[in-house]
């Protein structure tokens, strides 16, 4: 167990197994990691834990490595396949609820909820005035979605149905027809998002493709009045570029859940009023973490007793069930 988790889940993951837990919750430095994973044959990880080839070459016995979180950018997938080891991840439990944390991010940048909360929390309030705080509208806006899986969908649901917003998307491919039709969702390529959306929500999984699909360029072709939330990953956005061009006001503000090189924040990004900053908490109602948790534990026990785990990332490493 490489993190903290809830009492009972750890209390269950003891009666099948010898566990060796993290009671005090320190991140283990990857030296650390390698120490506590020496005859163990699953690992329970978190997104602040590392997977990579020369880890599970030191560690042969390791069976499977299962992480409390959708996102697997921090498991290296082909190494673990290439050893037989199982990769497992937490969707689907999180989605309504990190979809819900993303439309929130997105209206307290819009409506410049942070910000106005400070001036309040100063003491330099005196007086209402009528351009006080004004921020641009969600209801009825262009809502763009860059990365439409489960959560970029759950999003765009929120916003066609409960707010008006005319949602268009970028992704790999189109959605079928039926998912498109009851959202009005329509599928752009990824400039004509950049340039039309006035709300941007990424929400698309870290990858070498995916590193700094929003940099200064991309922020140029971004109304000057729209926002750009981060739900997905620190890394999807250069925050540099990102702290530059809310500073000239390039775009009109920023929410950001992640961060590169997180828990350390970009300092500029710290300094300038026009952007929200929340310690990647999307995931974080009491109930979705504690089926994240238990998601987790499901497939660890599943991975080590002969059971089907039931969400692996590489279910090719699973003996294959018998032909009838
Ligand atoms: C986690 C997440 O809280 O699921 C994910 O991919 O980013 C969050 O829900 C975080 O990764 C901790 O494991």
């Amino acid at each position: 167990m490489a993190r903290a988790v809830f009492p009972e889940v750890l209390a269950r993951l003891r009666t099948f197994f010898d566990v060796l837990d993290n009671p005090d919750d320190t991140v283990w430095t990857p030296a650390e990691l390698s120490v506590k994973l020496r005859g163990r044959h699953g690992a329970f990880i978190t997104g602040s834990e590392c997977i990579d080839a020369a880890l599970l070459d030191a560690h042969p016995q390791l069976r499977a490595v299962c992480n409390m979180a959708v996102g697997y950018n921090n498991i290296d997938i082909a190494a673990c396949t290439a050893r037989g080891v199982l990769a497992t991840n937490t969707p689907d439990v999180l989605t309504e609820t990190t979809a819900d944390f993303g439309f929130a991010l997105m209206m307290a940048t819009a409506r410049r909820i942070s910000e106005s909360e400070d001036f309040l929390r100063r003491g330099d309030w005196k007086k209402w005035c009528y351009d006080m705080f004004t921020g641009s509208d969600v209801h009825g806006a262009t809502l763009g979605i860059l990365g439409m899986g489960r959560i970029g969908q759950a999003i765009a649901r929120r916003g066609a149905l409960g707010f008006g917003m005319k949602v268009i998307y970028h992704n790999r491919s189109p959605l079928p027809a039926e998912a498109e039709g009851p959202l009005g969702a329509r599928w752009v390529d990824k400039e004509r998002l950049l340039r039309e959306a006035d709300h941007l929500l990424l929400v698309l999984p870290y990858s070498a493709i995916s590193h700094h699909a929003i940099g200064s360029a991309e922020l140029a072709l971004m109304k000057p009045t729209a926002t750009l939330t981060n739900i997905a990953r620190g890394g999807i956005v250069d925050d540099a570029a990102l702290a530059a061009a809310l500073r000239e006001r390039r775009i009109a503000a920023a929410g950001l859940d992640v961060f590169e090189g997180e828990p350390a924040v970009h300092p500029d990004l710290l300094t300038l009023p026009n952007v929200v900053l929340t310690p990647h908490i999307a995931s974080a109602s009491v109930a979705t973490r504690r089926a994240m948790a238990d998601l987790a534990a499901d497939n660890l026990i599943a991975a080590l007793t002969g059971g089907r785990p039931p969400t692996p990332v590489n279910p090719v490493v699973l003996p294959q069930p018998l032909r009838a």
